[in-house]
């Protein structure tokens, strides 16, 4: 700060730019539809999460930290080699202007988990911003991508994985339906049935394992970041009920017509178990 100049304040300003200019580019009103019981809702989810009530999980993949925006926004995400349509640029903010602001927002705002996807250079900024606030830092879970684009430039290893963070919110001893299962989770990132018009689209299959760990039937699922709405249509599938915020118009757009699709299915999925009734408690009984 000799010089005058604050890296905080400086990040802070190009973001509030970025959202006005977008907002004045794109967003007349703030915009909601509802599928059923869920709600998709256009805005800037600092403003829209600051007017929700509570839900019980939020489940997220925000943007990502800027160094790895300005990677993932080059020419070499545009080549290819597994034949299918090129990546296009990132054309969205990177999140390290806003990332306390988020965390204290999901940690108000959620009865149970937060779950952060980031790429594994952002864990440890996460990890500082959720001791920072009063949702207990868990986890950096990993997403194993067997199918990643390879370092075509062969200067060093290509990545192979990203992680999510988790983070409980709750009362009392954290609790999932996952028993000591490892949070490592397997799935190709470009399976046939990826959708394809979002850059960083999350498969559907990892969701829905996630959500399946981490949450019951029945509950409220928020994603801030919805995207192109990949969590939502998991959260659909498996018959919770999903609130997702997104900024960009033509993105939720797309999470509109994904999410109604698959409110439209019927059920894929049989009804889950019931959970252990206990938190934390190894040895409780468990009805049949
Ligand atoms: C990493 S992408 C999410 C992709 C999503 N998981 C999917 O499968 O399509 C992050 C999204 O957050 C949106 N975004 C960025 N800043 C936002 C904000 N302040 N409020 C709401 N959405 C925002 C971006 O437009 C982008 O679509």
């Amino acid at each position: 700060m000799a010089d005058g100049y604050d890296a905080a304040d400086n990040g802070k300003r190009s973001y509030d730019e970025a959202i006005l200019a977008m907002r004045a580019k794109h967003i007349k009103a703030k915009k909601v539809v509802h599928i059923g019981d869920h709600e998709l809702i256009l805005g800037d989810c600092l403003k829209v999460m600051s007017e929700l009530g509570r839900v019980d999980h939020i489940f997220t993949d925000p943007p990502y930290e800027a160094i790895m925006h300005a990677a993932k926004s080059g020419a070499a995400r545009r080549i290819r080699t597994d034949g299918r349509c090129p990546l296009s640029a990132l054309n969205f903010e990177s999140i390290d202007a806003i990332r306390e602001q988020v965390v204290e927002l999901c940690a108000e705002r959620a009865d149970g988990w937060a779950g952060f996807f980031c790429a594994p250079e952002g864990v440890g900024r996460w990890a500082d911003a959720i001791n920072n606030s009063s949702a207990k830092y868990k986890r950096a879970c990993v997403w194993i991508k067997p199918d990643s684009t390879p370092q075509l430039n062969g200067q060093g290893p290509a990545m192979g994985a990203e992680n999510f963070i988790v983070a409980w919110c709750g009362s009392g001893f954290a609790r999932w339906n996952a028993g000591g299962k490892r949070g490592v989770y397997t799935h190709l990132c470009n399976p046939p049935t990826r959708h394809g018009k979002h850059p960083t689209e999350k498969p559907v299959s990892l969701m829905r394992e996630i959500l399946v760990d981490f949450t019951c039937q029945g509950q409220t699922i928020l994603d801030p970041f919805m995207g192109s709405g990949t969590t939502g249509v998991a959260a659909v599938q498996l018959g919770r009920c999903f609130t997702g915020i997104e900024l960009d118009p033509d993105y939720f757009e797309i999470a509109v017509k994904r999410v109604t699709e698959a409110y439209n299915q019927p059920s894929l999925f049989p009804a889950e178990k019931p959970k252990p009734p206990k938190n934390g408690d190894m040895f409780a009984e468990v009805s049949a």
